[in-house]
């Protein structure tokens, strides 16, 4: 990152982190800069936030790049996106007052004016507020809508989830399971290996960054593999779908290890025996985006998985980094698989 070590040094000036290059592969610190800012006085019928919580999410990464994909890309200078927990510190809005704890698209920022439009209050008795980033939040809605609407799992089938310790992966490997399936974890290295298995239950895990991927996935699943749900792509794919069965279901949520691929893969014949396999198994395929289903599944999602988390049926983890400062690290870190369970950073105490 450009900046150095600046921080916050009175109450008029808060921190922002900015797209400074494009990354060419991998994000380095270099495409990052922290950089001070006024504190942006409150418009005149809005709130003005103090960021508690950032979320940091794979997704950022594409965003990153020079390309349209469903979002507009960042252009640079811009402030990072995402979504955070904050507090209400003035507000002229009548919905708000100072001291709710809200949901809110800031961005990587100290702080944030807004004018109420997309803030959603959180309901702390659901859980600790970090949930609202996390397991509560955008990654397990995700989960659970990829996996009620399209996964559709049901007693006895086999479900494969990669990713498997992340907020989405973790969620959707204990709902399946709920659901009466049995469930097969792929993650990278033996303390995620570990909390799968272990604190997860699933019943079997595959870790990819090991050799024979392909033959290890095979023998966790004997009977083949019934809704498989895709984060990951690239090699995990490759070693998953011969084992489909006829008429699985594929989630197509996510593909990150492609996201520092600038080019896209042009492995020979790949596309082409993918769907050939579509066309000749029937599979469904159906890529989606959780804000499709926001409105019909939300109610039920918190309502579903607060229970589950409250009787200890549902589990989940979170990695917190201290200081807006620490994101572009802890960022790149989450993007090598180098956090275990939902990846936060902690603006203020
Ligand atoms: N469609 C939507 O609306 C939507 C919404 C949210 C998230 N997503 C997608 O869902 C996926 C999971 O998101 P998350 O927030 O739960 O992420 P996450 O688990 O917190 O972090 C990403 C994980 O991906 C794994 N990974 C990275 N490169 C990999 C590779 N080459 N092969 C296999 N695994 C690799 C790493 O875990 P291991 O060390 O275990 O490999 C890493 O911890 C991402 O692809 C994300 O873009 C989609």
């Amino acid at each position: 990152m450009e900046s150095g070590s600046i921080a916050i040094i009175d109450k008029f000036t808060g921190l922002q982190i900015v797209l400074s290059s494009r990354p060419q592969g991998k994000p380095h610190l270099e495409n990052f800069r922290l950089e001070q800012v006024a504190i942006p006085t409150k418009p005149q019928t809005g709130v003005l936030l103090r960021v508690l919580y950032l979320s940091l999410d794979p997704y950022m990464r594409g965003r990153m790049d020079d390309r349209k994909s469903y979002a507009e890309p960042l252009s640079l200078g811009e402030v990072m996106p995402g979504e955070s927990v904050a507090e209400v510190v003035a507000s002229e809005h009548p919905n708000y007052s100072k001291g709710d704890i809200v949901l809110a698209r800031t961005g990587w920022r100290s702080h944030a004016a807004s004018d109420g439009i997309g803030l959603r209050k959180f309901d702390s008795n659901l859980g600790p507020v970090t949930t609202g980033l996390g397991i509560l939040g955008m990654p397990g809605f995700t989960a659970y809508a990829g996996l009620t609407l399209i996964g559709q799992p049901r007693p006895g089938e086999t479900v494969v989830v990669a990713a498997a310790s992340g907020p989405v992966g973790s969620l959707v490997g204990q709902l399946a399971k709920i659901a009466g399936a049995r469930v097969v974890g792929i993650a990278g290295g033996p303390e995620k290996c570990r909390y799968i298995a272990d604190e997860l239950r699933f019943d079997a895990v595959v870790d990819h960054r090991m050799p024979d991927l392909a033959d290890r996935l095979a023998a966790a699943c004997p009977f083949g593999i019934d809704v498989y749900f895709e984060n990951v792509g690239g090699a995990v794919w490759t070693a998953v779908l011969p084992l489909l069965n006829a008429f699985a279901r594929v989630p197509v949520c996510g593909l990150i290890a492609e996201y520092n691929v600038n080019d896209g893969i042009a492995t020979p014949g790949s596309t082409f025996a993918s769907l050939r396999d579509v066309l000749t198994k029937s599979l469904t395929l159906r890529g989606f985006i959780n804000y499709e289903f926001t409105e019909k599944l939300y109610p039920e999602f918190l309502r579903t998985v607060s229970a589950g988390i409250a009787d200890g049926r549902i589990q989940y983890r979170e990695d917190i980094i201290d200081g807006l400062e620490n994101a572009p690290a802890a960022f790149i870190g989450m993007l090598e698989g180098r956090k275990l369970g939902k990846t936060l950073v902690r603006v203020a105490r």
